[in-house]
């Protein structure tokens, strides 16, 4: 099967097999049909790297969403895996309830949020998830895992620590009717500012969260990429301190004592690969942090352009580079 079209940076790949399953109730079956190998799950695509091809892949077509309680504030909902995540986002939005507004169009689906727990804008997905639906390959049972279980860290989970354990068939969030919006992010704050809005509701913030994403980040559809292709580090203070007493102007972000955030766009940026290409394999001219497919790169010339980024930071900085989507048939 052709992988080309499911997977946002557009490099050429292929699977032995791939199984659509439209009812979740059907994992157990269409995995027999795999004669026990564990296929590689692909949701929107667009958080994955093919250095190589895949084996088996399995994709989740069910896209149902519904309200599961509603106790006049708090409201919780359920989607299923296939589920495109912004467009659910925006049905959330138009039953005008508050919570999933500033991850308003982040590409790929409702089943992929919880892996690397998706985040922007000042929330994290792991931040709304009360359970997350899945089939355990080990256990060979559905189960389901509640947010302690899911151990959300920043861009982490125990689904992306243990990728070919569980298969997300669904996830359930809390909302609330009366939410007060997160405007942590300086950036948000100053376009809704600069609207002239002071009381934004929900949908003020996913619209200014779109602008934002539209206005710095590329859009898959015209250009391949996927998104962020690093981690922002997260370093000892003592480290941070010596980076900034060494380089003027270098951001950093709290993260609890003992720990701080370096902006890995930053760093790549400084170091001059902004808008550099080699071949088709390029970074972004409007973010640092996306390396971008102009055409006929390939997953192996993307790889090599990251591994060149992360060794100038390297040696610049000091500050190791991990990327953040999956990258399949290749090892960082
Ligand atoms: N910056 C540069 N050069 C650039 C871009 C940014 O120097 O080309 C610096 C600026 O100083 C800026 C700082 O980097 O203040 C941070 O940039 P930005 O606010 O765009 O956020 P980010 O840290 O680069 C993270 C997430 C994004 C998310 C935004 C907004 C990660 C790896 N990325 O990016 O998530 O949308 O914050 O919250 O944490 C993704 O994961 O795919 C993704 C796009």
């Amino acid at each position: 099967a052709d992988l080309r079209p499911r997977n946002t940076f557009g490099v050429a790949a292929s699977a032995r097999r791939l199984v659509e399953v439209a009812d979740a109730g059907a994992l157990p079956r269409a995995l027999d049909a795999l004669d026990g190998a564990r296929p590689l799950v692909i949701g929107g695509g667009s958080n994955l790297l093919f250095a190589g091809d895949a084996e088996d892949a399995l994709a989740i077509t069910d896209a149902r969403r519904a309200v599961v309680s509603d106790d006049g504030d708090r409201v919780v909902v359920r989607a299923s895996a296939g589920a495109d995540w912004h467009g659910f986002v925006l049905w959330t939005l138009a039953q005008e309830l508050g919570g999933l507004e500033n991850l308003a169009l982040i590409p790929g689906t409702v089943g992929a949020a919880p892996i690397q727990n998706i985040g922007a804008y000042g929330v994290e997905v792991g931040e709304r998830v009360v359970a997350v639906e899945a089939f355990d390959q080990d256990a060979r049972a559905f189960v389901r895992l509640g947010t302690a279980d899911c151990r959300f860290g920043y861009r982490d989970s125990v689904f992306k620590q243990m990728p070919d354990r569980w298969i997300v068939t669904a996830v359930e969030f809390a909302l609330q009717r009366f939410a007060t919006p997160v405007l942590d992010y300086a950036g948000l704050r100053d376009t809704l500012a600069a609207r002239g809005i002071t009381a934004p509701r929900p949908l003020d913030v996913a619209e200014a969260v779109i602008d934002i994403r539209r206005s710095k980040l590329p859009d898959p559809a015209v250009i391949g990429n996927a998104g962020s292709f690093f981690k922002n580090p997260i370093v000892p203070a003592a480290q941070a301190a010596a980076l900034v007493a060494a380089h003027a102007g270098i951001p950093v972000f709290a993260v609890d004592d003992g720990l701080r955030k370096l902006s890995a766009a930053w760093l790549i940026d400084q170091c001059g690969w902004k808008g550099k290409r080699d071949g088709d394999a390029g970074v972004s001219a409007g973010h640092a942090l996306v390396l971008v497919n102009h055409g006929r790169a390939s997953g192996a010339d993307l790889l090599g352009l990251a591994r060149r980024i992360a060794a100038a930071v390297q040696m610049r900085f000091g500050v190791r580079l991990e990327p953040e989507p999956r990258i399949i048939g290749a090892r960082w």
